[in-house]
């Protein structure tokens, strides 16, 4: 497997893209979540150092394939129109979840269980932000790289790249970003 894949709505996956070593996630959220095993080996890391601060985090939507990508754009495209779906939902064959390689976070909190928007601003999602990195993991969708992902803010979206995360993080780079660097490098040699 590749962890570096760009996959955005420029660069796509075929319908029968399958990526293979998907494992269950086993998450309490829902039973049948499968992700790629290095990834799911490098979040378990991440999951068990974050119990040191009381903070427990899960996954809650991991691989995704054509088909039900297919469903939950249409979906959202009938409850909130075009324009909010094309910046928050990919096209099918244009989705990271589609790879096994991208992982939605939920927070568990006083018995709760808090998805998307509403773990924007727990002290948890802070400290994911600034140490998924160790891990291997980007936030895939920062704040104020619209633009350039063509993705509202998702601060619980997280991509596993592997060794290349500390670079993304440390120089504030999305990996579009990356890519871009990455080429110019390669063209100056
Ligand atoms: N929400 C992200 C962009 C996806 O659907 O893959
Ligand atoms: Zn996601």
């Amino acid at each position: 497997m590749n962890y570096r894949l760009l996959v955005n709505k420029t660069n796509g996956l075929s319908k029968d893209f399958i990526p293979e070593d998907l494992v269950d996630t086993k998450s309490e959220y829902k039973e049948g979540i499968l992700i790629n095993e290095e990834v799911l080996n490098a979040f378990r890391k991440l999951q068990n150092d974050a119990k040191v601060f009381n903070y427990s985090f899960d996954i809650e939507s991991g691989y995704r394939s054509y088909d039900y990508q297919e469903k939950i754009y249409n979906e959202l495209v009938k409850e909130k129109g075009f324009n909010y779906a094309l910046r928050s939902v990919a096209k099918p064959g244009r989705s990271e979840h589609q790879t096994g390689l991208a992982i939605d976070i939920c927070i568990y909190k006083e018995g709760k269980c808090y998805i998307e928007n509403d773990i924007e601003d727990f002290p948890e999602t802070k400290w994911l932000h600034s140490n998924c990195h160790k891990y291997g993991f980007i936030l895939r969708y920062p704040k104020d790289k619209e633009e350039i992902t063509e993705y509202m803010y998702e601060p619980w979206h997280l991509r596993y790249v592997g060794d290349i995360a500390p670079y993304i993080y440390n120089n504030d780079l999305t990996l579009e970003e990356y890519y871009d660097i990455a080429k110019k490098n390669l063209d100056n040699y």
